[in-house]
């Protein structure tokens, strides 16, 4: 099933968005002209990681600040040491979709 969570229209540079679907909690988020869609949640604890901050084509969470890759999800480094899920994003048009 293809979701669309948001239109790139909402992103005018590198930027991020929580977007809630399903009671599911997604973070959007712009890097240069690329958008990648992950679980909203640190894998550590429970923070948020909307909360933090993109750094290239990583999030850094803002209670202990491990850096998160956004592609793959990889924990960059501790105290986080499992991966936050990732989601393929489709681009259909305006719109951000990811498939689940
Ligand atoms: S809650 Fe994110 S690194 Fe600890």
């Amino acid at each position: 099933m293809i979701v669309t969570l948001c239109s790139t229209n909402a992103f005018s540079e590198n930027n991020m968005l929580e977007i809630i679907h399903e009671k599911h909690s997604y973070l959007v988020a712009k890097v240069n002209e690329e958008y990648f869609v992950v679980d909203n949640m640190c894998s550590h604890e429970n923070s948020e990681l909307i909360l933090g901050c993109l750094k290239d084509k990583t999030i850094k969470c803002s209670l202990h600040g491990s850096y998160f890759d956004l592609e793959t999800g990889k924990a960059l480094n501790e105290p986080a040491d499992e991966p936050i899920k990732t989601y393929p994003t489709i681009i259909e048009g305006n719109n951000i979709c990811i498939e689940l």
